[in-house]
């Protein structure tokens, strides 16, 4: 963290006359932030920024986002850039250490990643309590959360051997647990992984493989798995990698965070939303039906929202929502798709782009846009998409929480508030209420 050499902020109380100078930290890029620390013992007021609008709630060097330009940068590499020359596991690399890795480097780490690919196969009996219609997102949590039963020796945070150990873990056994979790709700047999195959392939295996026949892995598919996964890999202090944050800061173990962080994700204002646009295109039905769900979406008494439109940090466009729409474009033509949906889509995106009430609010498409009609040419059920979603971004939690956890000085967060509930009354007896 850079102090600026060239500005304060000097805060004035307008009753006591009192001021106070805020010294502004400037980081490598974006805004600056007026460091408040030490706000409440001089002057006895917190801030006050419910869903952290204007807070920044950490210094990390992890990703950028540059909402107004439409950037994404993971340790300054330009998402679009990796969406086309990297691979899951390479940015996953560059994540946790900071650097793409070299050809030693990569073969080494994809392989202690596909070395810790299976599960415990006592965890095999979690999936059997659940009834086979759980949604799969409530089966992550929970299989996730127990992680923590089976490895306990991956569970001392302030053990550098042991964070990077539960980091291989989560990154490693996420896919397995998902297509687990698919499995076992449509009654077909696990599939164990395959050390043979990528990381995106070993996923498509696990999940659309039968004892039956051989299954036959598409390129293109796969490809295509690969790149949405890079897509959603780490997105700065969203809601759920806040949650991860949260949670690890006071010294919980990993596995608990993350099944935190897979909780929050479920949302439908979050990762649940990609779930949330297919069934409201489905819902939609028809072009001709648009116009009656935009003025929906516009109706404050109503609580539908366009899915997949509008961000917090993009006022601009998302820049993944891009590369998503042109991968959407490519699977469906190397698959030869033809997706009433994706037309729905594209004309839904394009009514909605010309709306004043969109325009105003600089409300785009956002990842979960497309993101719902890939995984569907893909194959993957509606169900699954937001489960693929806590896989890619399993990645960037637990990075999250390693830079987190190995911070200087790090603290268990703690947020105050604006009380506005009842003065201190005295109590009222039983018989006299
Ligand atoms: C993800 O944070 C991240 O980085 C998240 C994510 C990641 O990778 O981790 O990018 C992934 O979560 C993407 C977002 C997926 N969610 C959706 O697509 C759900 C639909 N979008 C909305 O719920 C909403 O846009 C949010 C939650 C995404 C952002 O909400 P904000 O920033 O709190 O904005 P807001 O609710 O204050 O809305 C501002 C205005 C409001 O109107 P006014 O009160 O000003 O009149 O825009 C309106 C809102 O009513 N608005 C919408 C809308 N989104 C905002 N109106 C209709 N449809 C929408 N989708």
């Amino acid at each position: 963290m850079t102090k600026s050499n060239a500005a304060t902020f000097t805060l004035t109380n307008d009753a006591t006359g009192q001021a106070i100078k805020l010294p502004v930290m400037d980081g490598s890029m974006g805004p600056s932030v007026i460091d408040v620390r030490k706000l409440y013992a001089e002057t006895g007021h917190f801030t006050f920024d419910p869903g952290f609008t204007s807070t920044g709630s950490c210094e990390s060097g992890l990703t950028f986002i540059d909402g107004d330009e439409g950037i994404l940068l993971h340790r300054g590499y330009s998402i679009e850039e990796l969406a086309e020359h990297s691979d899951f596991l390479e940015v996953a690399h560059l994540l946790l250490y900071g650097e793409l890795p070299n050809k030693e480097q990569k073969t080494k780490f994809d392989r202690d990643v596909t070395y810790h690919t299976m599960v415990h196969e006592q965890l095999i009996n979690f999936y059997r309590g659940f009834r086979r219609d759980a949604h799969p997102m409530a089966v992550m949590c929970g299989v996730v959360g127990a992680l923590s039963a089976f490895y306990h020796d991956s569970t001392d945070i302030h053990d550098e051997r042991q964070r990077m150990i539960a980091s291989f873990r989560l990154v490693a056994k996420m896919p397995t647990i998902a297509a687990m979790a698919y499995k076992y709700s449509v009654g077909q047999p696990f599939n164990y992984p395959r050390n043979d195959l990528s990381y995106a392939e070993n996923f498509l295996h696990m999940m659309f493989a039968v004892p039956a026949e051989p299954y036959k892995i598409s390129p293109t598919v796969a490809r295509a798995m690969d790149r949405i996964l890079i897509l959603h890999a780490d997105h700065e202090q969203n809601a759920s990698t806040s949650t991860v944050r949260l949670s690890g800061s006071s010294g919980a173990n990993p596995f608990a965070c993350i099944a935190a962080g897979i909780a929050s994700l479920w949302g439908p204002a979050h990762g649940g939303a990609n779930e949330a646009v297919l069934n409201m295109l489905r819902e939609i039905g028809h072009k001709d039906n648009i116009n009656e769900f935009i003025k929906k979406a516009k109706d404050k008494d109503d609580p539908f929202r366009l899915m997949g439109f509008g961000h917090r940090v993009y006022k601009n466009y998302d820049p993944r929502a891009k590369v998503m729409q042109k991968s959407c474009h490519e699977v469906l033509a190397e698959l030869d798709l033809d997706d009433p949906l994706l037309d729905l889509a594209m004309a839904l995106e394009k009514i909605a782009l010309e709306d004043e009430y969109f325009v105003e609010r600089k409300l785009f498409p956002n990842v979960d846009f497309y993101s719902g009609i890939v995984l569907k040419a893909l194959g993957l059920p509606t169900s699954m998409f937001t489960v693929l979603f806590a896989v890619a971004r399993t990645v960037g939690w637990v990075a999250q929480w390693k830079e987190m956890i190995e911070e200087p000085g790090q603290k268990i967060g703690r947020p105050r508030q604006l009380y506005t509930g009842p003065q201190t009354r005295p109590f009222v007896p039983l018989d006299k209420r």
